[in-house]
């Protein structure tokens, strides 16, 4: 399956469908955090290189739920920043999954088609995360574990804080490739 990763600097989604035999990229303005196929630029500009599936991490920055309190002084970079999800969920390729907190993007385009929990992919913590699946199934949990800490509100403060909260958890990019790698290309 050829697998595009887009908004992705740390490579897990993509290393864990190439662990598992696919042909993925990951594409971010930033460089990749770890060596593997990687387009460092605008994904916009290789949404239409024939893939069979994308995971999209679009930044939530300005959508996020939990920056509530500065909404009305961002009203533009809002626009934009829908705007990009839109393209996103609109892409010339068959399976689509965007991925985001819980944000605007529920009430601005539509509900989410599925929250999940890293403490269902084998994480003891808790951060709600929402899936617009384009003809995906849901994730099934993997392995439902005890812990429920939110660790990631008590990461200290610092220039990489945002990169360290935005990680994609590992056994949640496993269940990805796992479970959406499967199915038919
Ligand atoms: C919330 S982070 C996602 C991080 C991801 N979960 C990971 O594990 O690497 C959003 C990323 O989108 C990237 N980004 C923003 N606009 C982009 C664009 N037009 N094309 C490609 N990447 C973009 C940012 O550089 C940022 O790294």
């Amino acid at each position: 399956m050829r697998v595009l990763v887009a908004c992705e600097f740390s490579g897990r989604v993509r290393d864990a469908f190439i662990a598992r035999g696919h042909d993925a990229m990951s594409c971010d303005l930033l460089p990749t955090d770890v060596p593997g196929p990687h387009h460092e630029g605008d994904v916009r500009d290789v949404l239409g290189d024939g893939w069979d599936l994308m995971v999209a991490h679009p930044p939530c920055t300005h959508l996020a739920v939990s920056g509530a309190r500065w909404f009305k002084d961002k009203q533009a970079e809002q626009v934009e920043a829908l705007d990009f999800v839109r393209l996103l969920m609109a892409a010339p390729i068959p399976r689509i999954a965007v991925e985001n907190p819980v944000s605007i993007i529920s009430s601005r385009i539509r509900r989410p088609d599925q929250i999940i929990q890293p403490w269902q992919f084998g994480h003891g913590e808790t951060k709600a995360t929402c899936l617009w699946l384009t003809n995906l199934p849901p994730l099934v949990p993997t392995d439902v574990v005890d812990g429920r800490e939110a660790v990631v509100h008590r990461m200290p403060p610092g220039p990489d804080r945002w990169k360290l909260r935005s990680l994609t958890y590992q056994g949640i990019a496993d269940a990805m490739a796992e479970q959406w790698g499967s199915l038919d290309a």
